[in-house]
């Protein structure tokens, strides 16, 4: 019986170390140590043996199933010890692999422009005041000193919602606003959005005007010139020439528009200034007193002066865009280009 013990221990021992999964492993354990197992069966045979034998026989087998319990044990961890490894290395992160690329937003250049403009004359003790895109026709014509017949009242150029109700043509609706409510002085910015029914390489139906209005005492046409030129080389840089040339406003007398040299050509004449050699940025003037009279100003007293930029003209002349519809498009190849 000591022989048979020590073969089966020996083939045990040899299927153990061999066995290669956790599964095989749990059905030798059975099969050697467990209730039905082999070696159980040499307990039940012990009382075959003769009296004096089976205290010592019993030991043995004891014996026996204790290192091979110990041995299946030591197995089990080296099993799992291995499992985990190939499943670490197999779920490895990889920190040489490319990672994924994520598309950046970044400001459209209208918007860039918007806030560089507004940044200059905020640096020059301008206030930002908003008005409304939807307006009635006393804040858009009629306080602007612009007569029953004018053409730009026109349902050519104006976007009417119903009678009175119309989408702003510019944002000197906000001269009108800031008048209602506050008393001189008064200097502020107000950017925003305008509609007119025009549409071409150089109008967009829907644009952006930055407007000024500066009320004190004494304000003159001197200092109007003034403020233009800082922000015009303050924009284009100090060599950039500008120009103010007469002009017709219905809300400013006398009334200008505001030229620079073409950035295109540099004056000499191309196909963006149409040949012309400067470019027109905006309008310009004094306030009529009219206008103030209307809001309630003392015209005597008080004078200022006004002016309308247009974002997208100043946007389309310092990044040297040819078409202003390339702005409002959206096409990411044209927009990557401003993402620095
Ligand atoms: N509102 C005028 C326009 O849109 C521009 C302007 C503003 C002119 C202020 C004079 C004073 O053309």
């Amino acid at each position: 019986m000591r022989k048979e013990l020590d073969k089966t221990l020996e083939i045990a021992r040899k299927e153990i170390l061999e066995v290669e999964t956790l599964h095989d492993l749990m059905q030798l354990k059975s099969r050697f140590v467990g209730k039905k197992s082999v070696l159980n069966n040499f307990m039940k045979k012990i009382g075959s043996l003769p009296k004096e034998g089976r205290p010592a026989f019993g030991q043995i087998v004891n014996q026996a199933k204790n290192q091979l319990a110990e041995i299946i044990s030591n197995r089990e961890i080296e099993i799992k010890e291995r499992d985990y490894k190939k499943n670490l290395q197999a779920n490895a992160l990889d920190i040489t692999m490319p990672g994924r690329h994520r598309e950046q937003g970044s400001l459209h250049p209208i918007t860039k422009v918007w806030r560089e403009i507004e940044d200059t004359f905020i640096s020059m003790g301008f206030e930002v005041a908003e008005g409304f895109d939807i307006e009635d026709e006393f804040h858009n014509f009629d306080a602007l000193n612009t007569p029953q017949d004018h053409p730009a009242r026109d349902l050519s150029d104006t976007f009417y919602i119903e009678n009175d109700v119309l989408l702003r043509t510019q944002t000197s609706t906000v001269q009108i606003r800031t008048m209602e409510n506050h008393k001189p002085p008064i200097k502020i910015i107000a950017p925003g959005r305008c509609y007119r029914n025009d549409n071409d390489a150089s109008h967009s139906p829907a644009f952006h005007q930055m407007e000024a209005l500066v009320i004190d005492e004494d304000v003159s046409f001197a200092d109007l010139k003034d403020i233009l030129n800082i922000f015009v080389k303050k924009m284009f840089g100090s060599e950039i020439e500008s120009r103010i040339r007469p002009h017709f406003f219905p809300f400013t007398e006398p009334s200008a528009e505001i030229d620079i040299v073409c950035v295109n050509c540099g004056g000499k004449g191309c196909n963006v200034c149409k040949n012309q050699g400067w470019l027109e940025m905006g309008g310009a003037g004094m306030v009529d007193p009219n206008v103030l009279e209307t809001l309630g100003i003392d015209s005597e007293k008080y004078s200022g002066y006004a002016f309308g930029l247009g974002i997208d003209r100043v946007a389309m002349l310092k990044y040297k865009i040819p078409d202003m519809r390339l702005l409002f498009e959206n096409d990411l190849r044209f927009l990557k280009q401003f993402s620095k």
